[in-house]
């Protein structure tokens, strides 16, 4: 599947994708232009937004990738980078997901990045299986929320468990099976 980058011109066709999620999973969530352009268009944070294009070269998902910063919702490290994956319910096991990852991870070499979190919902299975397959790994888990972690370069993943816990109060590291470099030991 194709992909490129996104642009300010995209931010209707990124809101229908959201909107099609929305209308397939029940999950609500904010899904207008204004949160399109400001959350993955023109965000200051932002590294790379990455779209997917079917054979008609019609928007069927996208993928942000931004650099967290301190104090972030979900108390991802300062520096790591955050993804959200979104394709359109049309368009799921086409490959769509994947062509993007390679885009950001790209992306992610590019800017110097070491570490990748991904949040997804507990009941989420098909985001849990897709960054599993992508390489991600649990690291942390709170109420409702699974965080998965990637390994831009190959590190130790008991190292990164450690760091996240040092900023994080309460909630468990689990050590995943090793991928893309990952190390289950110390
Ligand atoms: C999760 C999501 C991004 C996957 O995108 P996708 O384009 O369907 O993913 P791909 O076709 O590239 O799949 C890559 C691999 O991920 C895994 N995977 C993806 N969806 C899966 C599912 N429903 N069940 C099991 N495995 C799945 C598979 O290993 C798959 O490889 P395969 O098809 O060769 O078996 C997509 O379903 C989506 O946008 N869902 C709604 C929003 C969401 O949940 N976002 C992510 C969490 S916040």
């Amino acid at each position: 599947m194709d992909t490129r980058m996104a642009s300010i011109g995209d931010a209707a066709a990124l809101t229908r994708v959201l909107r099609d999620i929305i209308d397939h999973t029940g999950r609500e969530r904010p899904s207008d232009d204004a949160f399109v352009i400001r959350q993955y268009l023109a965000n200051p944070a932002s590294i790379r937004c990455t779209v997917a294009l079917d054979a008609a070269g019609e928007i069927i998902g996208f993928q942000s990738l931004i650099r967290a910063k301190a104090g972030n919702r979900y108390d991802v490290p300062e520096g790591w980078g955050i993804i959200g994956t979104h394709i359109s319910p049309r368009a799921h096991r086409q490959g769509g997901g994947s062509a993007l990852f390679r885009s950001s991870r790209e992306a992610a070499e590019q800017a110097g990045l070491e570490r990748i979190d991904a949040c997804i919902a507990t009941g989420n299975a098909s985001g849990l299986r897709y960054y599993e397959a992508m390489g991600f790994r649990t690291y942390r888990e709170s109420t409702g929320i699974v965080q998965k972690l990637y390994g831009v370069r190959p590190v130790r993943l008991i190292h990164l468990c450690q760091a996240a816990m040092m900023s994080d109060h309460s909630p468990a590291c689990r050590v995943g099976t090793a991928a893309n470099g990952l190390s289950t030991t110390g």
